[in-house]
């Protein structure tokens, strides 16, 4: 192993934005075993008296999710809200097309809630803007949100919840750029009816917040000029665009892909400019910021289709080492974003793409579950703007990248500070200095390290925690400077306070 150093210079006056609390959102669509055998299994012996499953809401818990977006996905688009409702007998068994399953109705909006209630999360619901109407979209939102007293309201308390659900966030249709997408619009075609679909639902409560699809990857053809043309028809109806993205290291160029921050920093660059232009275009004084709503690694080719049977194993990736330090750098990238990026969706929570799993009664949490968990536990306050002064590495894909991928945040309300450090070299050690530019007395509080030798090493139902965060002995910080040397391949938090 050969070493090399670098520097950190940290400085709370040197801030980019507040984070927002829902960049640590999830995702739960019905597909797969994400709904039935992931949350909801009434049949576990960890079922609650919902039928959720509590050891899968403790994983969850922990892991502080702030949102979860549901019920798509590319099942939203042929979804009727009204067959997850009422009497659970009399609930329709309906084929699901987009994952060709078959779906039993048994959890729908209302166990939706209760799930949501049970992590302390807030709801994300989605409209079906391809086989549905923009009245079912409206008719939803006046079911969850009107207090009492019209049609929707009313049955919404006929069928135990008297309280409305109060649910802020709003998408308007999943993927509607894409041909995959059942009742798939071009762009202006689906910019007009978002538009008309988010009046009308904020006519029904002004208190909500819409999300308008953007496009499904940067490689679709019309990328980016669906969001441009979709944000210029709906623009004012708006609150977020959203961005998907899946990340993958088919050619097994693992250089390359411990650089994915770049992909995901130009991502956000590019829509960060398309929303500036048609805010301008627009001559608009209303404000549109980034929802990257699906995001995870995934590309290891698990099944995608059902064969019209319940809750199939659909896309239940392996993670390793390698995936883990993705997921950090896209964290990384969050709070790098913060000024434009304000929700984020991991996708998904459980079974399906997911870092946690379950088997019978049993669960396993994946190598990226760690990253994650400590993002979302320590970045609170303002993501600083950090200067790092390291090696560069190279690679195939995107030229040379510097070998330490890092964010922070502080809190200046708690005056504690997170350090976020990914060292993506296969090969080198790094000996860094953490410097802290703004005199603030700082005491090391915590440290914590994800780290292996193998990129591919990976958790798995025998060997659980091959890779986990690990505590470690928290560097000392002596006249505003602290040492620390990060092995390769690993993922290194450090949380400090002042006074
Ligand atoms: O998360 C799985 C699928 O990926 C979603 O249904 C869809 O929106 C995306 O293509």
């Amino acid at each position: 192993m050969s070493q090399t150093t670098a520097q950190i210079l940290l400085d709370s006056n040197r801030t980019i934005a507040e984070i927002s609390p829902l960049l640590f959102g999830g995702f739960a669509e019905h597909m797969g075993r994400c709904v039935y055998e992931g949350i909801y299994e009434p049949k576990s012996k960890h079922a609650d008296r919902d039928g959720l499953r509590t050891d899968v809401l403790d994983a969850l818990r922990a892991q502080k999710y702030t949102t979860v977006r549901y019920p798509g996905g590319n099942f939203l688009s042929g979804y009727n809200w009204l067959d997850g409702v009422g009497p659970k007998e009399q609930r329709p068994r309906r084929r699901e097309l987009a994952w060709q399953s078959l779906e039993t109705n048994q959890f729908g909006t209302n166990e939706f809630m209760g799930f949501c209630q049970a992590i302390d999360a807030a709801p994300m619901l989605g409209v079906n803007m391809g086989t549905g109407a923009i009245q079912a979209a409206c008719d939803l939102v006046d079911y969850c949100n009107t207090p009492s007293g019209t049609y929707y309201a009313d049955l919404r308390a006929s069928h135990g919840y008297a309280a409305p659900h109060q649910v802020k966030y709003w998408c308007v249709g999943n993927e509607m750029d894409g041909p995959w997408q059942m009742g798939h619009l071009e762009a202006r075609e689906y910019g007009a009816k978002a538009r008309e679909a988010a009046k009308l639902m904020r006519w029904m409560d002004p208190s909500i917040q819409t999300i308008l699809c953007g496009s499904s990857n940067d490689r679709m053809p019309t990328y980016p000029e669906w969001d441009r043309v979709a944000l210029e028809e709906a623009w004012e109806h708006m609150d977020y665009l959203s961005m998907h993205y899946y990340a993958g290291n088919r050619e097994n160029d693992t250089p390359s892909f411990l650089a994915s921050a770049v992909v995901f920093e130009h991502f956000v660059d590019t829509l960060d400019g398309v929303l500036r232009y048609v805010k301008a275009k627009n001559r608009s004084k209303h404000d549109v910021y980034l929802s990257w709503d699906e995001w995870q690694v995934w590309y290891k080719g698990d099944p995608m289709q059902g064969n019209w049977t319940e809750a199939p194993h659909l896309c239940e990736e392996t993670y390793n080492l390698e995936d883990a330090l993705v997921v950090a750098q896209w964290l990384n990238v969050f709070l790098r974003k913060s000024h434009v990026l304000k929700i984020a969706c991991v996708a998904q929570i459980v079974n399906v793409i997911s870092w946690l799993n379950t088997r019978g009664d049993e669960m396993l949490k994946q190598t990226s579950f760690y990253p994650f968990m400590l993002v979302s536990n320590h970045a609170r306050g303002q993501a600083l703007d950090v200067l790092v002064r390291a090696p560069q590495v190279a690679t195939k894909l995107y030229d040379a990248v510097p070998v330490l991928d890092v964010s922070a945040s502080y809190d200046p309300a708690t005056g504690k500070e997170a350090i976020f450090i990914v060292n993506r070299s296969l090969t080198d050690s790094v000996v860094t200095d953490l410097l802290w530019q703004d005199g603030r007395a700082v005491t090391m509080s915590e440290a914590w390290q994800l780290a292996g030798s193998d990129p591919k090493a990976a958790n798995t139902w025998e060997h659980p925690n091959a890779i986990t965060a690990k505590p470690l002995a928290a560097p000392a910080v002596k006249d505003g400077k602290a040492t620390i040397q990060l092995p390769p391949l690993s993922f290194t938090v450090l949380t400090t306070h002042s006074a």
